[in-house]
């Protein structure tokens, strides 16, 4: 869905509210030529207790690590973008739906370097439904290994959430979908493993879980972490510093991918090959229950991953 069918109003923009019509930028604007930008997606659930953004201290956090290599200085504390986070979800009525904030390198010049470019942070909320499918998330989805890897984080910072990063997860994804796949596996420059375009990627076997580590050029998921803790409080014994090797995965008892916007989603076949049973293994089908548990419960032991919005 277009954002023009959705009923969204306002986004924010360098401390002001704006027309969502009018939340305009111009075309030699650094970040656009350069993808000089970093950016956060968060969820936020209407939880049983009321609205809440899904773990916004940790994206937070990680959006102001993301500006350091770049030596960009956002102009805003984290109070600051969370109040205003919290301002377009209850003025729009919002009380389920995705959040972005971006901060980028504006106008002014077009060298290389930014440093005469104001830093430019945003922030938008929009309903945003299941990333893959309401279907990806019951039956799972196929994907290929991409031909083209991620960058090696020796190249470019992995673990930070840039805007220009994104082309790589485009070409995957897009050569997946041009190729009859739903997405993407990407493997790292040593050819293991890293990660979707936009999720992480888990793998079982014998009932044990494993995850590629963060030296394997992976964004550090802020769902990898929640799933983490929510299998080792199901009891599964997880190994999140590994490296896994493309051979590993058709063996696999199960694959999944975690994101904000993926959520938890079965893989069931990569290259057209047949993962386990095919279908949403048990492992992942109890990994996921107890996620969309917690994220439309907020029970009390997981208080912490919830911001409350007041509607
Ligand atoms: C490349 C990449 N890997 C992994 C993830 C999953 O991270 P998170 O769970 O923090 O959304 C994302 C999504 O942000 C991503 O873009």
């Amino acid at each position: 869905m277009g954002f023009d069918e959705m009923d969204v109003d306002t986004i924010w923009m360098d401390g002001e509210y704006v027309d969502w019509d009018d939340a305009e930028i111009h075309v030699l604007t650094h970040g656009l030529h350069y993808g000089s930008g970093v950016f956060e997606g968060v969820r936020c659930y209407d939880t049983e207790n009321g609205p809440a953004l899904f773990r916004w201290e940790e994206h937070l956090d990680r959006l102001y690590e993301s500006a350091k290599p770049y030596d960009m200085e956002i102009e805003f504390t984290k109070a600051d973008l969370t109040e205003a986070t919290k301002e377009l979800i209850s003025r729009q009525e919002l009380p389920s739906c995705y959040v972005r904030p971006i901060a980028y390198y504006g106008y002014n010049s077009l060298g290389v370097s930014p440093s005469d470019c104001p830093p430019r942070p945003a922030i938008a909320a929009w309903p945003w439904g299941a990333y893959l499918g309401e279907d990806a998330l019951e039956n799972g989805i196929d994907v290929m290994i991409s031909s083209w890897r991620k960058h090696a984080s020796s190249q470019i910072p992995t673990n930070a959430k840039t805007t220009g990063l994104y082309v790589n997860s485009m070409l995957a994804g897009e050569e997946a979908r041009r190729n009859g796949y739903a997405e993407a596996i990407v493997l790292n420059k040593e050819g293991n493993v890293a990660e979707g375009p936009g999720e992480n990627v888990f793998l079982v076997r014998d009932d044990e879980i494993y995850t590629p580590g963060l030296s394997e050029s992976i964004l550090d998921g802020i769902t990898r972490d929640s799933v983490i803790q929510i299998a080792e409080e199901l009891g599964y014994t997880v190994h999140d510093d590994v490296s896994i090797s493309r051979g590993e995965l058709n063996p696999a008892d199960e694959l999944f991918f975690t994101g904000s916007a993926a959520e938890v989603t079965p893989i069931r076949k990569v290259d057209n090959v047949v993962i386990g049973n095919g279908s949403r293994g048990p492992v992942t089908e109890a990994i996921q229950q107890r996620f969309f548990d917690i994220v439309e419960g907020a029970p009390e032991e997981y208080d912490e991953w919830f911001e409350y919005v007041e509607m």
